[in-house]
């Protein structure tokens, strides 16, 4: 098992509102599974994708996530964690601007202190694999947004992580480079690496192999069919 959720709750408190964000989710998910998180805007979407990716940590509940119980990790047990384990990829892709490609992939093994010259490698091979090796130097306002998403991928892979989580990956892209993005994540899920995508697109969620809905908090399992 990968992840398993038990009775999470996530409250936020802003003044004097508390907003019930996550209720008594318990989801699970094994090692290589391909999973979409569907749902309307504020229903709880990202906030799960915060705690499953150690960003933040759940008001009430147990959070296992391989098979190490995350509730009662330190801040820098998570950091390290997600790091090592977890790669992730955002609607806006989060590159640095001023970086080229290659520098942003490199990036995470500048954290995890790999010497310069294997740093270089593995981040050319990773930028290699997404098909964009003739783009190692440019920076991001020189890439497309199917580009941009390519490196951030190449970016979220470069350390081996088990587990990739993704906010509306193809939320910014035309319907083309959305596809070759689908292409990419069920590559590497073939190669084994779990997979946890939020989207609003009923298309882009069938190429995942299981999708869960998430309605006010509250997280249902819906079994559908690949395309
Ligand atoms: N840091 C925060 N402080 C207070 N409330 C928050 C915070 N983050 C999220 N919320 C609230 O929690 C609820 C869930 O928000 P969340 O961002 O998880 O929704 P979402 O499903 O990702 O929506 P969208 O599809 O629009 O991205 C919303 O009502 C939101 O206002
Ligand atoms: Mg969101």
């Amino acid at each position: 098992m990968i992840l398993e959720l038990n009775g999470i709750c996530k409250e936020y408190n802003q003044g004097k509102i508390t907003v019930p964000a996550l209720q008594n989710v318990n989801f699970s998910m094994e090692e290589g599974e391909y999973v979409a998180v569907m749902g309307p805007s504020g229903s709880g979407k990202t906030t799960l994708m915060n705690l499953i990716g150690c960003l933040d940590k759940p008001t009430r509940g147990e959070f296992f996530l391989d098979g190490q119980d995350i509730s009662k990790c330190t801040e820098n047990e998570m950091s390290d964690i997600r790091l090592k384990k977890i790669g992730f990829v955002f609607q806006s892709f989060h590159l640095l601007p001023r970086q080229t490609a290659l520098q942003n992939v490199e990036m995470p093994l500048n954290y995890a202190k790999i010497p310069r010259r294997e740093r270089r490698e593995r981040a050319f091979r990773a930028l290699e694999r997404v098909g964009l090796a003739e783009r190692v130097d440019f920076r991001p306002n020189q890439l497309s947004g199917g580009q941009m998403q390519r490196v951030a991928i190449a970016r979220a892979m470069v350390n081996n992580p088990k587990l990739l989580l993704a906010d509306e990956p193809t939320g910014a892209l035309d319907t083309k480079s959305g596809h070759q993005v689908m292409e990419l994540f069920q590559k590497l899920n073939e190669e084994g690496v779990s997979v946890l995508m939020i989207t609003h697109d009923p298309e882009i969620a069938s190429f995942a192999k299981r999708t869960v809905t998430i309605r006010d908090g509250r997280l249902s399992e819906k079994e559908v069919s690949r395309v």
